[in-house]
């Protein structure tokens, strides 16, 4: 038989445009979560349809863009730049982002936000439109629509509206809030029905799931069931599908001659120091400032440890039009040159930050090579980041020290020192208990985490995620 056809959307897809000529473009990786466990994802006829991150006014460069991504089984979909702008770095990135994630909206501009609240809605609506027009024309019978992420929470509804036959899935990649949180949004019940419209509606922990059912119940008034929502007869499925990596793939690069020269080049630099890595994107959800304090509090209290210990962190940029995020650089930036200043010395310095991207496999050495990984998020979906690094410690077995606030707190917790972000004491004296643990609990932890990060991966994710998918559709086709 034929392998069902698979059509992934998302806001962005695995590759960015960077234009070159009027016709010529270069195609870069994407950076994060999303990116990365769809990437990992094998054996599956998938297309995907997104956004490839640039405004192409003009039809040449659309067209020429269409066929370079089709390459890559791309489809893009053109949202022109005042669109993309309300939408994407207002009403995803400046709304739905930090709400999600219990940050509230940005103190400064409360007011303007509330008041551009609206225009941002609707140019949201219109985007989730023309994601869904894309995705009709490419769609065939018998193909499952999965969408993902907080970009399009209206698109399911979208897409129904068309074709109510079509196979219509959303997977959140981010944390649902407490319902008490969602109720506060304008839109709060018109994005639950649209969600609702699809027949399958995933998270990555059964918390999040149940808060959105929870909002489903209270601000919408319908049925919760253990299976999921129902209104008036119509079942909507919602279940936890915890996301994982692709192992295999950060070992086989741990096997490459020339990453592992580069291991060997890190070990011989920092020879005589530990170190503690932090990867985010420069996200103000990633607490880097929390994780930056923690870390000075910790040399203040321990002067033995100042020339034998050095924290690396790569800071992704991302999202650099929306002002919170560039406040979010500055500040990053003070705090760092305040503690080098204070602790380094002429021939070395405590914080290496780098305002960058790595490629894979100097990200793969990195994770190798580290002694202490540090995930301070203030809350995360689930954290790919504390994933890949066990993957690469099969050698070294390295601590994790990990937020409790980051969905991976509830996989890896066992294995890893869980943490508040928000207590830098507690961060500080976890970061002591990591550097001096035992060889023997060491072992131990990694033991835990390893176990898991290796049974429990993207490919098994997505399997299950469409398999449940195609059951929900067959179940819901006998109940009528
Ligand atoms: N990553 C990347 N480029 C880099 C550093 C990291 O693409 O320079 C990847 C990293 O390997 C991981 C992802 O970005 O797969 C981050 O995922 P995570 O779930 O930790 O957080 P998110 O960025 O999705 O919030
Ligand atoms: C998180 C979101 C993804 C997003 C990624 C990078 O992982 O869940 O949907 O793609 O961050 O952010 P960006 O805005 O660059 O797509």
């Amino acid at each position: 038989p034929m392998k069902q056809r698979l059509l992934v959307v998302a806001n962005r897809l695995p590759v960015s445009a960077v234009r070159r000529g009027e016709d010529s473009w270069y195609l870069e990786v994407s950076a994060g979560g999303l990116v990365s466990a769809l990437l990992g994802v094998k054996d599956v006829d998938a297309r995907w349809i997104g956004w490839a991150g640039v405004n192409v006014p003009d039809e040449v460069g659309q067209r020429a863009l269409t066929k370079a991504l089709a390459e890559k089984r791309c489809i893009p979909v053109f949202l022109d730049e005042e669109i993309a702008h309300q939408y994407y770095n207002g009403y995803c990135n400046n709304i739905l982002w930090p709400l999600f994630h219990y940050l509230g909206l940005p103190q400064e501009d409360r007011l303007a936000t509330t008041r551009s609240f609206q225009s941002q809605f609707d140019a949201y609506k219109r985007a989730n439109n023309m994601f869904a027009d894309v995705v009709n024309k490419h769609y065939q019978e018998g193909d499952v629509v999965w969408c993902h992420d907080y970009h399009l929470m209206f698109l399911p509804k979208c897409l129904k509206e068309y074709n109510s036959k079509m196979k219509v899935g959303w997977f959140l990649h981010t944390p649902f809030p407490s319902s008490e949180i969602h109720r506060t949004l304008p839109s709060r019940s018109e994005l639950l029905r649209s969600v609702l419209a699809a027949d399958l509606v995933g998270f990555h922990t059964y918390d999040y799931a149940r808060h959105f059912v929870s909002a489903c119940t209270r601000i919408l008034g319908l049925e919760g069931t253990p299976e999921g929502v129902e209104d008036q007869g119509k079942l909507t499925r919602v279940a936890a599908f915890p996301i994982g990596i692709d192992s295999d793939r950060f070992k086989r690069a741990l096997e490459l001659p020339a990453v592992k020269e580069h291991v060997n080049e890190l070990t011989h630099r920092f020879a005589g120091r530990k170190v503690m890595l932090g990867v985010d994107r420069l996200d103000m959800i990633k607490g880097i400032p929390q994780k930056i304090l923690a870390f000075e509090k910790f040399l203040e209290e321990n002067p033995s440890w100042r020339d034998k210990v050095v924290l690396l962190q790569i800071a992704v940029p991302t999202r650099t039009d929306v002002p919170e995020y560039q406040k979010l650089t500055s500040q990053v930036h003070e705090i760092v040159g305040r503690i080098n200043g204070r602790f380094g010395t002429l021939t070395a310095v405590p914080i290496h930050h780098l305002d960058r991207s790595l490629d894979f496999h100097a990200l793969c050495a990195l994770y190798a090579v580290t002694d202490v990984a540090l995930v301070t998020s203030l809350r995360d979906g689930m954290n790919l980041v504390s994933y890949e690094f066990v993957a690469c410690q099969g050698s070294k077995k390295g601590v994790l020290i990990l937020s409790e606030f980051a969905g991976a707190a509830q996989s890896l917790g066992a294995g890893a020192l869980l943490v508040n972000p928000w207590n830098i004491t507690e961060v500080a004296a976890s970061i002591g208990y990591a550097l001096n643990m035992s060889p023997d609990e060491r072992e131990k932890r990694h033991r835990h985490n390893y176990a898991h990060v290796t049974t429990h991966t993207a490919q098994d994710w997505a399997e299950t995620f469409v398999s449940e998918l195609n059951d929900t559709v067959v179940e819901a086709q006998l109940r009528t």
